[in-house]
Order: structure tokens, then sequence, then C-alpha cells
């Protein structure tokens, strides 16, 4: 049941600070950084140019589309999702007042007053609304960063009383993103299943049918005391099937992929989205795609919004390797386990890069 969403799974929420009005008050001063805040001296974080720079493969749609080049685009999409999890995608067709419309808003949005946007804050009983997820514990570190986080299909779960209704565009600019990404998603999945050999439908089916999208937009204020002891976003693997990533400013750094035990600094390419894998996906192409360990990190000066939008198959779904992708002669990978259940996991705990999906492998 819709109402019955990963939003719901998440009671266990414990409210924190408000991270940009953190920032505003210890930016301006010399004070440090409350402690909660602060990974171990040993885990410093490396900000801007000093991580590895790295080329997570561009992949143009149009080429793809194109009979001409359509296989040897192909080829990079399958290996940009098989090594690293990851791709920039161009030429996807997304119409730039779509994306314009939205980024305006959101900004906007952030700017308003910390009192007006407490109008659209979590409730007690779910994640969505502005607020902070995976916080589970009163002694775990936190994230510098806040977020709306929204249900936005199927679209009986969406709720409302936490959908900002200022600036006024802002739900229509959201319907409007919602649709457009989602149908790209498809377009990609079915590109997805064509690159390995497998057959097209089953895999783009399994999300049309009942799709569940969500999206979070990421707000990472600057911490100029601090930035290198300090992370916007946990390492992680998203919980969906294909996310669709967007960053508004892209002359600031943030994403960082984790490769072959290194962080890698992503470089945005202008117009494109960042595209990742999901341990739903990881687990249905039983391991031919791979969902990659990524975090953000927080600029000294600047701030930074991202808006990420999740794709995932129905909630009844039984979440398992899917035949056509399991080779002849291969063994399946992993446990099947319920989608739900699998959810239910990923909110109740903090986030813990691959940790529950290593869980679910078979040796
Ligand atoms: C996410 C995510 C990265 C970013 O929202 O799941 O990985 O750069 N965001 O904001
Ligand atoms: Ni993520």
């Amino acid at each position: 049941m819709a109402a019955n969403n990963a939003r719901a799974v998440a009671s266990a929420l414990i409210p924190v600070a408000n991270v940009h009005a953190l920032a505003e008050a210890y930016n301006g001063v010399d004070g440090q950084v409350p402690e909660r805040y602060l990974v171990a001296e040993a885990e410093k974080v490396i900000v801007g140019g000093g991580g590895s720079h790295s080329e997570i493969p561009v992949v143009d749609l149009r080429k793809l589309l194109d009979t001409r080049s359509s296989s040897s685009e192909c080829a990079k999409l399958k290996s940009a999702c098989h090594h690293w999890g990851f791709f920039q995608l161009i030429n996807h067709g997304v119409p730039d007042d779509v994306i314009g419309n939205l980024m305006h808003d959101v900004a906007e949005f952030f700017d308003l007053p910390l009192e007006a946007k407490k109008e659209w804050a979590q409730r007690p009983d779910s994640v969505q609304g502005y607020g902070q997820a995976f916080v589970v514990s009163e002694d775990q570190k936190l994230d510098w960063a806040d977020m709306p986080h929204l249900q936005l299909q199927p679209s009986e779960s969406r709720d409302l009383r936490v959908w900002p209704t200022r600036p006024h565009s802002f739900r229509n600019s959201m319907e409007a993103y919602s649709s457009e990404t989602a149908r790209l998603a498809f377009r990609l999945l079915e590109l997805m299943a064509k690159a390995t050999g497998a057959e097209l439908a089953p895999l783009r089916g399994l999300f049309e049918e009942g799709l569940e999208q969500g999206m979070r937009v990421n707000y990472y204020p600057p911490c100029r005391q601090a930035a290198d002891r300090v992370l916007g976003l946990s390492p992680h693997t998203d919980a969906s099937g294909l996310t669709l990533l967007l960053q508004m400013n892209n002359d600031v750094q943030g994403l960082q992929v984790k490769k072959d035990g290194r962080w890698f600094a992503v470089d945005a390419v202008d117009g494109a989205f960042i595209v990742n894998v999901g341990d739903v996906l990881e687990i249905m192409s039983n391991g031919e795609f791979r969902s990659v360990e990524h975090r953000a990190v927080i600029h000294p000066n600047k701030e930074r919004i991202s808006v990420a939008m999740f794709h995932c198959p129905s909630l009844n779904l039984k979440l398992c390797p899917l035949p056509e992708f399991v080779k002849k002669g291969e063994k399946v990978r992993y446990r099947s386990t319920s989608y739900e259940d699998f959810l239910k996991q990923y909110f109740a705990a903090k986030l813990d890069g691959r940790e529950r999906l290593e869980r679910l492998k078979l040796e």
C-alpha cells in the first residue's frame, strides 16, 4: 500500500538542529563547530581540488538512440554501470525550462527565513518534509546538511502537508520535473538492459508498474572552520533502482564516488544528469550493475544544492536477481528479500556505506 511506504517507516527519526542556521551562526564567528558534526581527525576529508580527480564516464543519450552510434555508446554505458556505478548523461532531452524552473524554485525556497521553511518541516511520523533523515540515536555523528525529502509517485503517497507552497510555482515545477525524470529513468533502464544483452521489457516494466519516485533536495551550507572535518552526506549507497542527480552550482564540487578503495571527486558537466545505480538494480542485475558508495563533502565558503530523484519499484516487489541477468552457468549472488523490508532497514539505521547490500550477498 502506498501509504505504507518508506516515509511511514521512519518513525524512529530523531529531529536535529537546522544546519543552515547553525552555519550562519558559526561561520561569522570563531566558535568551534559542535562536536557531533566533526568526523575523527584520522578520517579527515579532502575537499575540492585535493582529492583524486576522476572522469566518471560521460554517456550521450542521443548517441545511444542513434543506430549509427548506439552499439559503441551502449558499450560505454555498460562499462560505466559495472565499473563505476555512475555516469554523467548529456543530451538527455529533459527541457531546459523544466530544469530551470525547478532549480529557481528550489533556490528561492532555501532563501526563505527558517521560520517560513518550518511550515513544511518533517512530522514525527514520516521522513517526508524539511529536516534530516537517518538520525536514529542521540550520539551518532551528524551530516552538515538539511533537506526536504518528498515522495512524488505514486501520487497518492504524497504528503502535501509538507510540500512547499512558496514560491507559488514550486509544486508545478516539481510535477513537471517528476514526469520528465521518470520518463528518462524508464528509457535508461531499457537501454541498460539492452547494453547487457538482456531482454528490454522486464526491467523497465518492473519500475513502470507501481513506480515509487522520491526526491531529496540537499542543501549543503559552507563550513568555514572545519570543511575538512564535516560531511554533507555520509558514505552510502542509494536504496533506489536508479538515481538522477542535478547539482545547482557546478563550480562547487561536493560529490565523491568510491572506486577501488579511493574517493574520487566528481566534476559535474554543465547541463548533465549525474546518474547512479542503486541497490535495487545491483540485486536485480545479479551484480552486473553496481551500487557504488558515495558521499558529499562541504566547501569552506560556498553553499551547494543538489536534487536527487530516486526511482524505485513497487514496495510489494520481491527483490531478487532477475532470470534474464543470471547468465548460463552463473550463480545467483543475492538472497531475495521484500523490498519493503529492505527499505525499512535502510531508513531505520545510520547510513553505512554498502553494509546492508553486502549482507544480502551469497558467497
Ligand atoms: C543523495 C546523494 C549526493 C550529492 O542524495 O543520495 O548521494 O552530491 N547526493 O548531493
Ligand atoms: Ni546518494
